[in-house]
């Protein structure tokens, strides 16, 4: 069965952002001059899903206004001739996928979000993808997902590997033989251990190719770690009775749910941005050097 559909859960608070998420969507914060959400559904969209539904909440309207069209701005916009400019607002309109919203009223884990597209989903294969990993590979992650799906017809998670200190962040696998090159069967699925039991260091990053036998799963699950319904736990108990492989990413990944992740992001995606590359690679450069001498002192 072909893979269509796409799950985005939005609906956490972003405490780690305060004070800027107070009043806004930390998927609504900007890389450089787009929201960490756009690149989301683009990354969706060039894997080839066509119906995305994004898990909202309280604090969220502004990411349906994102994706909605505003005439005004683009009727000003295209008066003055800002071609450049009026395509890049259409963008966030044209964007060949169908968006879909559920607002969450209680949310109680990523587990517990995802079981919110129990009737969207039915009874097909399908993408959750997290909104605080940015990918970058020549074959996006999502795809790269899919096409282990269309080979094995299992669930699928995209798995990396991380520094022994960041092992508690993490759903950890405990990793068998790979299958194929990049491709592990896995013994069993851990939320957060401490770094001394964790089973390896390879940890779940925030793409998911699931089977919707996870959803009566998730519907049975207790609390796990921090008293929530956890994702990685379902999916440890669908492991038991269907093979669930990870697939190791050898992308870039940036972690942009928190502050230093997001600051450094901002950077290396500016460093790529036509409009601010050059200047900005001129100011590291000077700044590097004005850090050495006060280091020097
Ligand atoms: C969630 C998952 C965790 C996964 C992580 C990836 O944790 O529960 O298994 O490793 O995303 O970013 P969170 O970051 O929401 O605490």
């Amino acid at each position: 069965m072909k893979v269509r559909k796409a799950i985005i859960p939005a609906a956490g608070l972003g405490t780690r952002f305060l004070p800027a998420t107070k009043a806004l969507a930390k998927e609504m914060l900007p890389i450089v001059d787009k929201p960490t959400i756009q690149f989301i559904v683009e990354e969706a969209k060039a894997s080839g899903i066509e119906d995305i539904l994004i898990i909202t909440g309280k604090n969220k309207r502004s990411i349906e206004d994102h994706f909605d069209s505003v005439p005004e701005l683009e009727q000003n916009l295209s008066e003055k001739h800002k071609t450049e400019l009026l395509k890049v607002v259409q963008s966030t309109t044209d964007l060949g996928v169908n968006l879909y919203y559920s607002r969450q009223a209680h949310p109680n884990g990523l587990g517990d979000a995802v079981l919110q597209a129990k009737s969207f989903i039915a009874d097909e294969p399908f993408i959750v993808m997290l909104g605080d990993d940015l990918m970058s590979d020549k074959v996006p992650l999502t795809k790269q997902l899919i096409d282990d799906y269309e080979k094995t017809h299992s669930s699928t998670i995209a798995v990396m590997r991380v520094p022994d200190k960041d092992v508690s962040k993490y759903g950890i696998i405990d990793p068998e033989q790979e299958q194929v090159p990049g491709l592990y069967n896995v013994k069993n699925f851990v939320e957060k251990p401490d770094v001394a039991d964790a089973p390896s260091n390879l940890a779940i990053i925030g793409r998911y190719l699931l089977t919707p036998e996870i959803f009566d799963l998730l519907e049975s699950q207790e609390p796990g770690a921090g008293n929530e319904i956890q994702l990685t736990d379902a999916i440890d108990r669908m492991n038991k009775t269907q093979r669930v492989f990870a697939h190791e990413f050898k992308g870039d990944r940036f972690d942009v749910g928190n502050k230093f992740g997001y600051v450094k992001t901002n950077i290396d995606y500016g460093l790529v941005h036509p409009e601010v590359k050059d200047e900005l690679e001129t100011y590291i450069l000077d700044l590097a050097e004005k850090i050495q001498k006060k280091n020097k002192k």
